[in-house]
């Protein structure tokens, strides 16, 4: 049989490492997979090599040693850097990694997007995606663009003190959100890795249900046992609260912002692609939120 050499590049990152250690789990079902661990950090990986997984060096910011790092890998998950800092960074790396990828032979390339990346809808968030988009599909590499909605964890600072004082503060207004487990953007990049498909193909990974604030609401109300009040703020008055609890400024406004464009309800989708992909249903914002009910709880917590 012959083997398919897999590769995650970005796997050091909290779902880089999740890919990974899904894959390991598929292999021992499926053998006939070579794997590859691409980072920055691969002498933090010594737990991965003991399990035969290979480890590279590779930086999206040193291009000169990219195609190297990629040599022989037949598939590769090229996970969006974090590098949002406005200053087109992101881009450049999206880019060395894919010119390298084609310099190297990849035959095939999952990414990770974010829910439909649109022109004109200007932000940090969404531009780097669509310009990325645009390079796999001039690469003339075969690709499989997997478009994440918010990750579930973006709850944690949604919900803020509203287990404290019973006040969910929001600017979403009447928007929808379908937050999406990380665990399950690990299991359908995984999956996209080991399907051998070979055309391209985008998909959007959502939650199983698009939630507004009195939704999340209930759902916070249920779990923490007491009422849950929405309590409608404009863009600065949320970056003010975010500020007032002690989140720097830049990110308060950021966060703020995003809020805001919420309520044009852009993130109101909800898709089965995840189901058809991976053949799991998706986790509801009801198991995350039951997993970090004591993260949640903490500010009313005695000190330990
Ligand atoms: N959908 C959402 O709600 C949401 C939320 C936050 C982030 N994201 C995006 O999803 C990505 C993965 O999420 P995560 O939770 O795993 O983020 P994370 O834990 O912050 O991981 C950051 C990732 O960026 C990679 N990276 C940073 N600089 C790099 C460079 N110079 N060259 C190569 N790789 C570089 C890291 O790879 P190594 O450390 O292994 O080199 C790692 O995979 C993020 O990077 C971001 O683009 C999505």
């Amino acid at each position: 049989m012959k083997t398919l050499h897999l590769a995650v590049a970005g796997a050091s990152g909290q779902l880089g490492t999740l890919v990974v250690n899904e894959l390991i789990r598929q292999r021992a079902i499926h053998p006939g997979m070579a794997l590859t661990a691409i980072t920055r950090t691969p002498d933090r990986h010594a737990a991965w090599q003991e399990q035969g997984i290979g480890l590279r060096f590779g930086d999206f910011d040193q291009p000169q040693d990219l195609a190297a790092a990629f040599h022989g890998v037949e598939r590769l998950l090229l996970i969006s850097t974090n590098t949002i800092d406005g200053t087109g960074r992101r881009l450049a790396q999206h880019r060395h990694a894919i010119e390298a990828a084609r310099q190297a032979g990849v035959g095939h390339i999952v990414y990770t997007s974010f829910l439909r990346p649109e022109e004109g809808k200007r932000s940090l968030l969404n531009d780097d995606h669509l310009a990325t988009e645009a390079l796999l599909h001039e690469s003339g590499i075969g690709h499989t663009i997997l478009r994440n909605a918010f990750y579930q964890d973006l709850l944690l600072v949604v919900l803020g003190t509203a287990a404290v004082d019973g006040k969910l503060r929001t600017a979403m207004g009447q928007g929808h959100v379908s937050y999406v487990a990380r665990e399950d953007c690990a299991h359908a990049a995984a999956a996209a890795l080991a399907d051998g498909y070979l055309g391209r193909r985008i998909l959007d990974i959502t939650g199983p249900a698009a939630l507004d604030a009195p939704a999340l609401a209930a759902i916070a109300a249920h779990l923490f046992g007491q009422p849950v009040q929405v309590v409608d703020l404009d863009a600065e008055e949320r970056a003010r609260h975010f500020i007032a609890g002690g989140m720097p400024a830049p990110m308060a406004k950021m966060l703020a912002g995003i809020e805001r464009w919420l309520s044009s309800d852009a993130m109101h989708i909800v898709s089965d692609d995840y189901c058809a992909l991976t053949g799991r249903q998706a986790s509801p914002v009801q198991a995350f939120l039951q997993a970090h009910r004591r993260q949640l709880l903490a500010p009313t917590l005695p000190p330990a």
